[in-house]
């Protein structure tokens, strides 16, 4: 299987756990690490709506409860969208892990739609040291 089959597969089957009731938007994102670790995740949304979270943001919470820090080699993100790219606050929370060259696969249910680098997404992050 290819680096993004399988980042897809795990991306789908995240998805299919997501806690969307509110928007009624189901998202599943994977990254791939270093190490060649997939971690997936979904969204988690929250009857007080901004408490709720994005797929990126818990495979994120995966990784590094799972391998600490770790550079992101590849993320995929998964939706019923047509370009579902991944939110401002995600883009600084993947950029925190990977650089300005990682690949980012943006999908729909059938496959990748388009692939952008994180750089592409989020030029000038904020950086604090
Ligand atoms: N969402 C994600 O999980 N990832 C994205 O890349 C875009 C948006 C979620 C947040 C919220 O639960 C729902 O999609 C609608 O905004």
């Amino acid at each position: 299987m290819s680096e993004i089959d399988a980042l897809f597969q795990a991306a789908k089957n995240a998805r299919e756990k997501a806690h969307a009731p509110y928007s009624d938007f189901a998202v599943g994102a994977a990254i791939l690490t270093a190490s060649g670790t997939i971690h997936a995740g979904c969204n988690v949304e929250n009857a007080s709506f901004p408490e709720g979270w994005c797929a990126e943001t818990t495979a994120l919470g995966h990784m590094v409860a799972s391998e600490g820090k770790v550079r992101v080699e590849a993320v995929l993100v998964m939706a019923d969208a047509a370009l579902c790219t991944p939110c401002g606050g995600c883009r600084q929370r993947l950029a925190e892990f990977a650089d300005d060259t990682t690949p980012v696969h943006v999908c729909d249910t059938k496959g990748v739609v388009q692939t952008f680098t994180l750089g592409e997404l989020l030029p000038h992050k904020f950086v604090l040291k």
